[in-house]
């Protein structure tokens, strides 16, 4: 085996991405720089010289799935394929992955996905004798007796993304021309004490608003109608030039002529600001929906786990985004099982669900993380425990998105068409407020994607609604 490539496989890449749309979006960055370096992305591990995972680790399940692939794939390294993980598990983990994984090739956090061809080439390189010490922040040949060529290359720093040119690549290849995603705010500055984002993806660093619309306006004159901010707390963002406030930059965004449909996520309430509703108000194509991710519905657990509001200040904000003059639909992240929650504090969890009337929840098993304050607190709640909490938190849920689906039966809603169902002979929809919306079309009417169509809804169930095109 000479560690050279077959031919078909050369400058291959499989990528394969796990975690949040922060992380799909960061993989169209990837993408765009290897396609631009003249890679082709592949659909299979086996048709690939170089198969990358970008990596997520909100939870331990999340990372535990990176290293069972990476142990699946193990025997394809003798046909001298390459391996490499990106993303937050690579920089929370480091070197460390060269040790547990003496596979890998490539170890690079998010922050550095500029310096990816520089990066490849290093590890496609030959092996040059009697080295010994790669990388730009240290890395080292650990398990390179096992390894055909090229170095290992190691690149997680977190303080490089301070200017604007940053926060994208100049290829970014965005997997949909209809809607796509633009990053406005990287890291986080909360510290929730549950939560691994602030070591994984650092201090929060805002993108100018001048840099936002410019990319908004290139994007909608290539035809995109949707877009999406992105940031892990889109509410603190802070404009560097000192231009705009995050509801203005909003509202500009949705004022740029092409553009139909504007979304942000995720909110963090305690920086969520009556401006963002009257935005919403005044311009109507920032679409009918909020991520408000509470947690819990307890105040003692709020406080554990320093989310630095009551649930008083979070019923104020509901009740400003349920008095705007569209319906706005509300979605939120629950985590059940933190330490020390007891059955009056889950009680609060579910009281607040009924209070609220959520259109969908994210719920989760409490995870411990590396390096989160709350890994060191005592009274963990039983596995067993926090699965049975999230089945009752689950079923409750369920009812009551039952119910406000039932509601909406016989709107006129307008969706933006996703695909077509062959199966059931129906066309996906996507409502502005963010629901899924199947239906079907009278005789030789074909709604393409990315087109906009009125549909009547018909029938409901707790995830989706199903309706009849209206022509
Ligand atoms: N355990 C379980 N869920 C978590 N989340 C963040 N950290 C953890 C953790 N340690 C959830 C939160 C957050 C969502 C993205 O993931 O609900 O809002
Ligand atoms: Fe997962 Fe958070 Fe990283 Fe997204 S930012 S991939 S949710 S750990």
């Amino acid at each position: 085996m000479s560690g050279v490539l077959e031919n078909d496989t050369q400058k291959t890449f499989y990528l394969e991405t796990f975690g949040c749309q922060m992380n799909v979006h960061d993989s169209e960055k990837v993408i765009g720089t290897l396609v631009h370096e003249g890679y082709r992305r592949v659909e299979t591990v086996e048709e690939a010289g170089l198969i990358l995972y970008n990596t997520c680790s909100i939870r331990d399940k999340a990372e535990q799935k990176v290293f069972h692939r990476l142990a699946d794939y193990k025997k394809l390294q003798a046909q001298g394929k390459r391996f490499g993980v990106l993303g937050c598990v690579a920089q929370q983990e480091g070197e460390k992955i060269f040790e547990r994984a003496p596979h890998v090739s490539l170890v690079c956090g998010s922050a550095s996905y500029r310096k990816l061809p520089e990066m490849l080439a290093r590890i496609e390189a030959p092996v040059q004798a009697g080295k010994t010490e790669a990388g730009t922040t240290g890395s080292r040949t650990t398990g390179a007796g096992k390894r055909e060529a090229g170095e290992l290359v190691r690149i997680t720093g977190l303080d490089d993304r301070q200017t604007d040119e940053c926060f994208e690549t100049e290829f970014t290849a965005r997997s949909n021309p209809h809607r796509g995603y633009i990053t406005i705010i990287e890291g986080c500055d909360k510290f929730c004490s549950y939560c691994v984002v602030p070591f994984t993806r650092g201090k929060e660093r805002s993108r100018t608003s001048d840099s936002v619309l410019a990319e908004a306006k290139r994007m909608a004159d290539a035809g995109y109608t949707e877009i999406q901010l992105l940031g892990q707390n889109v509410n603190s963002y802070k404009d560097s030039a000192g231009k705009k406030s995050f509801a203005e930059l909003l509202a500009a965004v949705g004022e740029i002529p092409g553009i139909r449909r504007v979304r942000f996520t995720t909110s963090h309430p305690r920086d969520f600001g009556r401006d963002i509703v009257e935005a919403i108000d005044a311009v109507p194509t920032l679409c009918d929906h909020v991520h408000l991710p509470v947690q819990t519905g307890s105040n003692r657990m709020l406080d554990a786990m320093q989310r630095l509001y009551t649930r008083e200040q979070y019923m104020e904000r509901i009740a400003w985004i349920k008095a705007a003059k569209r319906q706005i639909s509300i979605t939120t992240d629950v985590i059940v099982g933190f330490p020390g929650e007891t059955e009056d504090d889950f009680a609060e969890t579910l009281s607040l669900l009924d209070e609220v009337g959520y259109d969908s929840v994210f719920s989760f098993k409490y995870s411990p993380r590396p390096n989160t304050p709350s890994l060191v607190l005592d009274d963990a709640i039983p596995d067993e425990e926090k699965a049975r909490r999230l089945e009752v938190m689950m079923a409750r849920q369920k009812g009551i998105q039952t119910t406000r689906n039932q509601k909406q039966l016989g709107e006129i809603l307008e969706v933006m068409v996703e695909g077509k169902n062959e199966t059931r002979g129906q066309w996906i929809g996507r409502t502005s407020q963010n629901k899924t919306l199947n239906f079907t079309a009278p005789a030789g009417t074909n709604p393409t994607p990315g087109t906009y169509v009125s549909v009547i809804a018909t029938a409901s169930f707790p995830n989706s609604l199903v309706g009849e095109m209206v022509v």
